[in-house]
């Protein structure tokens, strides 16, 4: 069994396609044992009673405060986990908790990086009138959005495409991204 976790502040579809594709038996021995979340109601937490859901909101904005980091880093050693997803998780993580997860931790960001790292990628690449974007799984380092790339999807912008439309391709292309990268870091030695 590969425990994995998952972080993110908002409406959590990719969680729903991971927790999909365990449904079907497509992530292998990858098992998600518990949703977290620093967002009071955040659609990301309503998941099934069987998988733990916590949330430490702290006490800033944009990133993790000590005493909240303590709360997952805590929480998250207690489980024995093998991988955590960062999957649209809105606060920034710092070095301590990388360190103390290292090589464990990967980031769904929703551009082709490195172009259009840091917040709002699609609507960077859609306004820098790229014809080609997409999304990125990486590893996650102290530099936001620039640690190792493990895979990318791309997504093609058509001349009708609206931000809304764009995103919508966006979202679906970063479901199917995510099952694969996650089967994979699964269940290495398989090659289906
Ligand atoms: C995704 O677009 C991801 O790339 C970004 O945040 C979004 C999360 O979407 N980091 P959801 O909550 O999984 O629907």
């Amino acid at each position: 069994m590969f425990r994995i976790v998952i972080l993110g502040s908002g409406t959590g579809s990719n969680a729903q396609a991971l927790l999909r594709a365990e449904d079907q038996g497509l992530l292998g021995r990858g098992v998600i044992t518990a949703v977290f979340s620093d967002v009071q109601n955040a659609p990301i937490l309503k998941h099934r009673p069987s998988i733990s859901s916590y949330l430490y909101p702290g006490a800033f904005r944009t990133k993790l405060d000590g005493e909240g980091q303590r709360q997952y880093i805590d929480t998250i050693q207690k489980q024995s986990v093998d991988l955590i997803v960062l999957a649209g998780f809105m606060r920034v993580i710092k070095p301590l908790f990388i360190e103390q997860f290292s090589g464990k931790i990967i980031n769904l960001h929703p551009s082709l990086l490195p172009s259009f790292p840091g917040l709002d990628g699609i609507g960077q690449a859609f306004r820098a009138g790229v014809k080609i974007t997409g999304c990125t799984v990486h590893w996650v380092t102290p530099k936001i959005d620039a640690g190792p790339i493990i895979d990318q999807e791309a997504v093609r912008i058509a001349s009708d495409d609206t931000e809304t439309t764009l995103a919508q391709k966006i979202h679906r292309a970063e479901h199917q991204l995510l099952v694969r990268v996650v089967r994979n870091i699964a269940n290495p030695f398989s090659n289906t």
